[in-house]
Order: structure tokens, then sequence, then C-alpha cells
């Protein structure tokens, strides 16, 4: 009877201890997801900045970058940068050269028009100053700030500072 009670006592003593480290170890997990939570996990930002050359070295025309899913444009002394994420869900738009130019309407104005831009994604569409103007796109692609390094005369494109359109760094 004694043996029994002992037993009894032995396997409840267990189911204690059982019950308690499995609520001390609910608790450190909690503990642990919680100071976790102040360290963020790795971030893969893209580059806010970048270096492309000189200008002498940069020609007349629309270069793409797609690392940074940026387009620089130089149009004679003048050089301006468009993003190339698409303004309705962020997918990469693509530098279309048209066939002939072609003359569009913006903001009131009657321009030549040679290349666009297009998003594979759902079909939006911006003319070559970035104004959308099909698909679903709801804004136009933003222009990025273009400036030139004083360490190495290198064009610098920033695309954390956004500028009005219209806003070219001159050679
Ligand atoms: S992401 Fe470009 S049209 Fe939808």
């Amino acid at each position: 009877m004694a043996e029994e009670k002992a037993k009894k006592e032995t396997r409840r003593s267990f189911l204690q201890k059982l019950g308690i480290g499995t609520i001390l170890l609910a608790f450190a997990g909690n503990v642990y997801s919680w100071f976790r939570s102040f360290v963020p996990n790795v971030l893969y930002e893209p580059l806010r900045k970048f270096k492309i050359g000189t200008p002498k070295n940069l020609p007349d025309g629309v270069k793409v970058f797609e690392e940074e899913r940026e387009f620089v444009i130089r149009e004679k002394e003048k050089i301006h940068a468009i993003s190339a994420i698409c303004t309705h869900l962020g997918c990469t738009v693509k530098y279309v050269q048209l066939a002939k130019p072609k003359k569009v309407v913006i903001d009131g104005k009657e321009v030549e028009v040679k290349y666009e831009f297009h998003c594979p994604c759902h079909g939006s569409k911006f003319y070559a100053d970035g104004t959308n103007y099909a698909g679903p796109a709801p804004t136009p692609l933003p222009w990025h700030k273009v400036d030139l390094s004083p360490d190495d005369g290198q064009i610098v494109v920033d695309t954390s500072t956004v500028v009005k359109k219209g806003t070219y760094w001159k050679v």
C-alpha cells in the first residue's frame, strides 16, 4: 500500500515537473520571440545612389540600368533619370524604341516622342517623360535627382530623391 502511494507520488511529482518545464519553455520561447522582434531580418535594400561614369562617357539616348531599375536619358547637354518601377504594382517597365516618332500631347503641349516605357505586367504605358497614358498605372514614373560627384566627376543618380519632371542636370 505504502509502495503504491510512493509510486503515485513519484508519478505526480514527475508530471508536475513536466508541466512546469513546459510552461517555462513556452515562456522562454515567447521572451526570445519578443527580443528577436527588435532585430531586423536581413534587408535587401536596393542601392539608393549609384554612379554611372563621367558625362563624356554617356552618349545621347536612353541607358537602361536593369539592376537599379532606372533609366538615364541624355539629350545633348541635358541629363535626367526616370524610375523604371511601374507605379501600378512595381514591375520593371521596359524601354521601347518606336518604329517611327509620333506626336503626342503632354500637359497640353504637342511633343514628338521617339520612345516610350511599357510595363509587361498589366500593360501600362508611359511616354518618354514618364507620363502614364494607358493601363492601370495611376501616376507617372518619377524623375530622380542627377548630380555630379565632386570626388571623381562621375554622374550620380539618387533614386531616393524625386525631382520635378523637367529637372535636368546640364553638362
Ligand atoms: S505593375 Fe505595371 S501595369 Fe501593373
